[in-house]
């Protein structure tokens, strides 16, 4: 098969160094973006008067059959054309003939693979804003079952002070905000056009990148040819926010693998994201919740391959540079995946709201409310914290709670309690009170929860 651009060699290469030149077992991947960049091409052409309008006419119908053949799958990509630019051009000139060559007049495959990455980016990056909103209303739609489930809130994995469940769960919510956030923003810089940018320094021809982009939908165009087709910084972009979101994503699988386990025994996953052991017939693993955390790390992997693959490549287009695409497309699959499945887990979870309850009022995490009860009466918190760590001391020696010491107990540690102790120790009461902007508290919670639900409203 004689390569497209054949002309100055005098032999070909062998099979197998084709092989590991060629893109087209990944970049196929491609295949409408690719056709769609060509039609806005060759339409741009004949509207600047470079090509007639029948060969833009027969060029546009070559490339919708080809379209056609390309939604149906029906497509057979050849190693020796390389990557899915050479195979479609040359798959439109047996279509229609040597007209089909006139195509690639004023372009380069390095703007036209270029153009190819940012329709699909731009294309992948919206579904994937909207998979975070669904994960967000599966989030929001369990915390309001839950705004006055109190359970322990933790730092360094110990019990610190008792918190609501909603108000635990919605601190994913608005990391999960932020993360569409960071999507929307590389949308913008996505939406721009390198067609037209050539090789590297634009084209003789009296091109019109302007009703390209139009064609295309993009927002604008880049406005240095070299800069055009040298850009990976996009993608960059998105395995970075990519990495942060799979980063958010693990930190939540790990919360939920914890609280699935005897240990703790605060939430039972649904069996349909759940499987068992080969060998333990008792096992319900959370395997969903694992792998994403495990994927996490692939996906700084793609981060870290790209940036070290442009680390050091002079301008313009370099070969390296058809590198970005795996990790690329491994990432979209990825990070939809895991969104998917997270939001599926997340709704269908049990909340074991018994346990959380005794978890509670087992341990000590009301000594903050004995803490803030004595400051509240007026003595420096410093000292009413060493008064509240020493009765947490006799307590431990004693092996009881705070709520079980007798009010003289209290009293004998300072004259400032009073029976309305018992009623400030209840971690119901704790949460209620912790009313401050972002707190715990239930009118807080409740106000987050309607501020989300706007929000996913687009109020
Ligand atoms: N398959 C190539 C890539 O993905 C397309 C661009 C090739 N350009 C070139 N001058 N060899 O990067």
């Amino acid at each position: 098969m004689k390569k497209l651009w054949g002309g100055r060699f005098t032999k070909s290469a062998e099979e197998w160094v084709d092989e590991f030149g060629a893109s087209i077992s990944f970049d196929q991947e491609l295949m409408l973006e690719d056709i769609e960049g060509s039609l806005a091409h060759v339409n741009m052409l004949a509207s600047s008067g470079i090509l007639s309008k029948e060969e833009c006419g027969q060029i546009v119908k070559g490339l919708l059959s080809l379209k056609e053949k390309a939604e149906r799958n029906e497509l057979e990509f050849s190693v020796k054309m390389e990557d899915i630019h050479l195979n479609l051009e040359s798959m439109l000139i047996d279509e229609i003939g040597p007209v089909g060559g006139k195509l690639h007049t004023g372009r380069s495959r390095n703007d036209q693979v270029a153009t190819d990455v940012h329709l699909y980016l731009r294309k992948k990056v919206e579904e994937i804003i909207v998979l975070i909103a669904e994960m967000q209303a599966a989030i929001v739609q369990q915390a309001e079952k839950h705004v006055e489930t109190i359970v322990p809130g933790y730092t360094h994995l110990q019990r610190a002070q008792p918190i609501s469940f909603a108000h635990h769960l919605m601190a994913y919510f608005w990391m999960l905000e932020r993360d569409k956030q960071r999507f929307k923003e590389n949308g913008t810089r996505i939406n721009k056009s390198p067609l037209g940018a050539g090789a590297l320094a634009g084209t003789t021809f009296p091109i019109n990148r302007a009703y390209s982009a139009e064609l295309l939908g993009f927002g604008s165009i880049y406005e240095n040819s070299l800069d055009a087709v040298s850009d990976r910084d996009f993608i960059i972009e998105f395995l970075s926010n990519s990495s942060m979101l799979m980063m958010h994503l693990s930190r939540f699988a790990e919360e939920i693998i914890l609280w699935c386990s005897q240990e703790f025994q605060f939430i039972e996953l649904d069996d349909a994201f759940s499987t068992g052991s080969s060998i333990m017939p008792q096992k319900k693993n959370p395997d969903m919740a694992e792998l994403i955390r495990g994927k996490t790390g692939r996906v700084y992997g793609n981060l870290f391959g790209l940036l070290t693959v442009l680390k050091g490549l002079p301008l313009a287009y370099n070969k390296d540079m058809q590198e970005d695409k795996e990790g690329m497309f491994d990432t979209v699959k990825t990070v939809t995946g895991s969104l998917k499945i997270f939001a599926g887990m997340v709704s269908s979870m049990k909340v074991r709201t018994e346990n959380m309850e005794k978890a509670v009022k087992t341990d000590f995490s009301n000594a903050t409310e004995l803490a803030d009860y004595l400051a509240g009466k007026g003595m420096p918190f410093r000292q009413a914290h060493e008064v509240v760590g020493q009765l947490v001391l006799s307590c431990i020696q004693k092996d009881c709670y705070l709520a079980d010491l007798s009010i003289g107990d209290f009293k004998q540690a300072s004259e400032l309690f009073e029976e309305d102790i018992y009623n400030a120790l209840e971690p119901y009461q704790a949460v209620k009170r912790r009313n401050s902007a972002g707190g715990t508290g239930f009118e807080q919670v409740k106000q987050a929860l309607a501020k989300a639900k706007s929000l996913l409203a687009g109020e």
